[in-house]
């Protein structure tokens, strides 16, 4: 049997199709116009390329966009201090820092980032958020992992009961996913490069998610016959071929859905930072966010 191909495009249309219809009604009934503050330190060529990519999709939906280009010998106190002034901007709900920093304040991303106040927190990155979703009480959600999540609901998969397996337990993929599928009820486990055996625990997966960042990591004897199987791995091999972590070709003809690299839940971080600027303004507005879950 050949899996069902998860395409990241037709679920995050969706998501932004959703978020456009929740914009028109904030701007004609409450006057509200959600902002979104975008800061890049440097020129990382990939990092350029998000951030247009992230302007473009606000403008789209009609969300207002800030992009603010710094250069790359920014002094720490000068991004606190941009920060800081985005915070108190009433035109801007959601502020977001684009990583990787500059080389010589990377050692301060903990503390730039734990500047951005947690009500503007669109990357869901801050304690206050963190901890937020580790009670069960999610506010501002990590917008990789929270697509994923939000794929698996719009494909109507269950996940309550499951046996979940994820592989990574990066605070940007791993630990949220954890925290995601739990309260949703699946029965996680989480796996890391120091886990024993890896192949006996994910082939106990329901749903296997992958985030790992080595190219074709999860292969075909790993995967149980008809699960769902999500990769969050985007790796770059030769002649610029973008790849998962999982091995497509053999592992689509077990699972019993997947999600392709390119082309899968990458998609749906963007439209899920959208969906998160919304409802970051929606709080800070009082605005009933019901609609919006
Ligand atoms: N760089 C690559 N992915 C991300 C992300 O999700 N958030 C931020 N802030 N930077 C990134």
């Amino acid at each position: 049997m050949t899996a069902k191909i998860l395409e990241g495009k037709y679920f995050a249309a969706q998501i932004k199709e959703k978020c456009k219809q929740d914009i028109e009604m904030l701007k004609t009934e409450h006057q509200l116009t959600p902002g979104l503050a975008v800061i890049i330190v440097g020129e990382n060529p990939a990092s350029k390329v998000y951030v247009a990519n992230k302007h473009r999709s606000c403008e789209e939906i009609g969300i207002y966009s800030e992009v603010i280009e710094l250069p790359a010998s920014t002094s720490k106190q000068a991004l606190l201090d941009k920060i800081e002034h985005l915070n108190c901007d009433p035109k801007i709900h959601g502020i977001l820092v684009q990583l990787p920093l500059p080389e010589h304040i990377r050692a301060a991303e903990t503390e730039i980032l734990n500047a951005i106040s947690p009500a503007k927190d669109v990357d869901g990155f801050h304690p206050v958020n963190v901890g937020k979703l580790a009670i069960g009480e999610e506010h501002l959600v990590p917008c990789t992992p929270y697509g994923c999540i939000k794929m698996l609901e719009l494909a109507d998969i269950p996940i309550a009961g499951k046996q979940a397996v994820v592989i990574g337990r990066s605070n940007i993929v791993g630990k949220p996913m954890f925290h995601l599928l739990l309260a949703r009820h699946a029965t996680v486990t989480v796996c890391h490069s120091r886990s024993k055996d890896l192949a006996n625990i994910t082939r106990q997966a329901d749903i296997l998610v992958a985030a790992v960042g080595k190219p074709h990591f999860v292969t075909v004897d790993m995967v149980k016959p008809g699960a769902v199987v999500i990769d969050v791995g985007i790796n770059r091999i030769a002649d610029k071929k973008l790849v998962g972590d999982v091995d497509f070709e053999q592992v689509k003809e077990v699972a019993g859905a997947i999600t392709p690299v390119p082309g899968g839940v990458g998609l749906l971080t963007i439209a899920m930072l959208l969906h998160n600027t919304v409802k970051a303004a929606c709080i800070i507005h009082q605005v009933n966010v019901k609609a919006l879950e």
